[in-house]
């Protein structure tokens, strides 16, 4: 069945114009063997797209391991035997998904200013690794298209987690459609997660057999129709403020239950009884089998 695909308004942010150039899902051909525009009914009424389970996931690449949002994280996590991280996904200025948590450069990098200024040129000169340790000095941010491919050469599967600084939000969602669709990373072996689920919804239209979840700090009054809305397979809150509970009533739900950020392993032994799915963790190695 052709699919023609809409994306949403697009209302342009005055401030990051440079929008106007990135390409349209729609205008974007071929798609491979894989089909995004297919939809959930089309493949099996009443189910999620299938995603590749894990109970550890490498919060911002394995941050206690190595600079956040790094290729160097994602190699160090591989070694470790990490088959997941999470990576957060910003838009520069000029239109770029990569991966950056903040909206500055400075705790990160050895720049200085905002994020929404810089061009992806800026960003390759500026060292993302010095700051974690001299051993990494000359680490790069990378572009969401370098980290694709290296996942894909590691073997890693990818939770990507939209990071929205300002108006940039369904842009943010367009270029990830469109570098995601070109990379031809198996879409079983990622999923899209964010706090703005308006755009959760919104990448349900474009692309609804990409994963997605929902991030929450503590689960809002209404998760439920919300998850059903967006078609949400996972919910993911904060450790702190979810127990079991809340962990049973999402797997009740038949959502997948995951807390961030947990480093001491004993801070979730309850909610894996209630059927936590897995964590979100900087130090995957303490989850991880000796
Ligand atoms: O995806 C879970 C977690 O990464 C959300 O918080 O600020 O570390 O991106 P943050
Ligand atoms: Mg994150």
């Amino acid at each position: 069945m052709a699919v023609r695909v809409k994306l949403a308004s697009r209302g342009r942010s005055p401030i990051l114009g440079v929008f106007e150039h990135s390409k349209s899902v729609a205008a974007r051909r071929p798609w491979g063997k894989f089909n995004p525009m297919q939809t959930e009914q089309d493949r099996r009424p009443g189910t999620f797209p299938p995603l590749r389970e894990t109970r550890v996931i490498a919060h911002r690449g394995g941050a206690a391991n190595a600079p956040e949002n790094t290729l160097a994280a994602m190699r160090k996590s591989a070694r470790l035997g990490v088959t997941w991280v999470e990576i957060d996904v910003a838009l520069l200025g000029d239109g770029t998904a990569v991966l950056f948590h903040d909206d500055t450069l400075e705790r990160c990098t050895d720049g200085r200013g905002r994020l929404a200024d810089c061009a992806v040129a800026d960003l390759e000169r500026l060292d993302a690794g010095g700051w974690f340790a001299p051993e990494f000095s000359g680490e790069r941010s990378p572009t969401l298209a370098q980290a694709l491919a290296e996942a894909e050469a590691l073997g890693l599967s990818l939770n990507m987690e939209l990071k929205v600084h300002g108006r940039e939000g369904e842009a943010l969602v367009d270029t990830i459609v469109n570098v995601f669709s070109d990379s031809g990373f198996p879409p079983d072996r990622t999923f899209v997660s964010c706090f703005d689920h308006g755009l959760i919804e919104i990448l349900r239209r474009v692309y609804p057999t990409l994963p997605r979840g929902l991030l929450y700090r503590e689960l809002a009054q209404g998760w439920r129709e919300t998850a059903e809305h967006c078609g949400a397979s996972s919910i993911i809150a904060d450790h702190r403020y979810v127990g079991g509970a809340e962990i049973a009533a999402v797997r009740s739900a038949g959502r997948k239950a995951y807390v961030y950020t947990v480093n001491d392993p004993a801070c979730v032994e309850a909610l894996w009884d209630a059927g936590l799915t897995g964590v979100i963790t900087d130090r995957p190695q303490s989850f991880l089998a000796p």
